[in-house]
């Protein structure tokens, strides 16, 4: 399940303005990865050009052997149905309830029987944990369970690639953490591919299997979150550490004269602070793209920053991980269980 997108040098343009050029990542099958960017860079232009809402200039969006910009509308239309899409405010109709909402790719792509239409519509409620409210409007709930709605009405076409726009815009920080958690287990049940777009540092850290960074009309880095978490690139640390040091400025990126004036006042974006451990299915069971922590670095000889990998109960996981894996693996050479509901 799950299918790879391999975006080549994309260019999207309004009028004279181009918002990105040049853009080139690959989305592995099935994983997670967060897309980050200072606001109006494009994330958004980003989302719905994968989509094939909105036309690049030029490249590629491959899936399988169909470039996206090149389909025909009708095949542009089957392959649409391979997204979920959860836009940043739930995209809910106010004067529907939630199952009715819910309800509504269903019975506007599929021929599917009012009791079939049930039967999925009661099973992605659950997904996301709305059981009981599905009675109610849009307007009569807050706003972490409208993000839950709309991503069960993104799942009911049981969806190949799921897109998320700010999942965590709007919400607390644990509502966030909620989410994110929710987003880890949806990803080990249904092995979709999933692209976040984020403001969330705490997100970017924990969640994803790989990391992009959009900066100055060009996408700066794409590549697994170890790459990212320990990079020396200024934009990469700034945006990482959250700092106000650095090329990133107030409103837009800083000009030469100001990064000259931070240089000699000594600032620089600061030590890199210790790599968070991956967040891990509710279940217990590991990730389906999930390597042992600390392999990437360990395989480019990069030196983890004091610290990495240790979780909130002061476990080591570089240390942890092969009795995990193995306390997964009931029998010997049998695949480790991945669990999660319904499986
Ligand atoms: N349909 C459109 N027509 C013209 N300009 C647009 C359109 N959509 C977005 N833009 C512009 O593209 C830029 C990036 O927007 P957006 O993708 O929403 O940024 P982000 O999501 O990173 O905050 C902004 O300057 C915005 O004004
Ligand atoms: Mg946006």
């Amino acid at each position: 399940m799950g299918v790879e997108i391999r975006v080549e040098g994309l260019t999207k343009a309004f009028g004279r303005q181009t918002i990105w050029a040049d853009v080139s990542l690959t989305l592995p099958a099935g994983e997670i990865s967060v897309l980050l960017g200072p606001s109006g860079t494009g994330k958004s232009v980003f989302l719905k050009t994968l989509v094939g809402l909105l036309k690049p200039e030029s490249g590629h969006i491959w899936i399988g052997d169909r470039d996206l910009p090149r389909l025909s509308e009708h095949l542009l239309y089957e392959t649409r149905k391979l997204f979920g899409v959860l836009f940043q405010d739930g995209a809910l109709f106010g004067s529907m309830n939630l199952y009715d909402n819910i309800a509504f790719p269903l019975r506007e792509h599929t021929k599917k029987s009012e009791s079939e239409v049930r039967r999925i519509v009661m099973e992605k409620i659950d997904m996301v944990g709305l059981v009981g409210a599905e009675g109610k409007l849009p307007g009569e709930i807050s706003g972490g369970m409208r993000k839950r709605a709309g991503l069960a009405r993104a799942l009911v076409l049981d969806p190949e690639i799921i897109l998320f726009d700010e999942p965590d815009s709007g919400l607390d920080p644990v509502r966030t953490a909620y989410l994110n958690q929710l987003i880890v287990d949806l990803n080990a049940q249904i092995g979709a591919t999933f692209l976040i777009v984020t403001h969330d540092i705490n997100t970017a850290r924990t969640v994803p299997d790989n990391i992009g960074l959009l900066f100055r009309r060009e996408l700066i880095m794409f590549g697994p979150r170890e790459m990212l978490l320990s990079s020396e690139e200024p934009v990469v640390r700034q945006f990482l550490n959250a700092r106000r040091h650095g090329p990133i400025g107030m409103s837009e990126e800083k000009d030469v004269s100001e990064l000259e004036a931070e240089a000699k006042l000594g600032h620089d974006p600061g030590q890199l602070p210790p790599i968070p451990p991956q967040l891990m299915p509710t279940d217990g069971g590991v990730r389906r793209s999930q390597s042992p922590p600390g392999s990437w670095l360990k395989a480019h000889g990069v030196q983890p920053p004091p610290g990495s990998f240790i979780d909130d109960l002061g476990r080591d996981w570089v240390q942890e991980w092969p009795r995990h894996v193995a306390s997964r693996t009931p029998v010997a050479g049998a695949q480790p269980s991945m669990g999660g509901p319904g499986r």
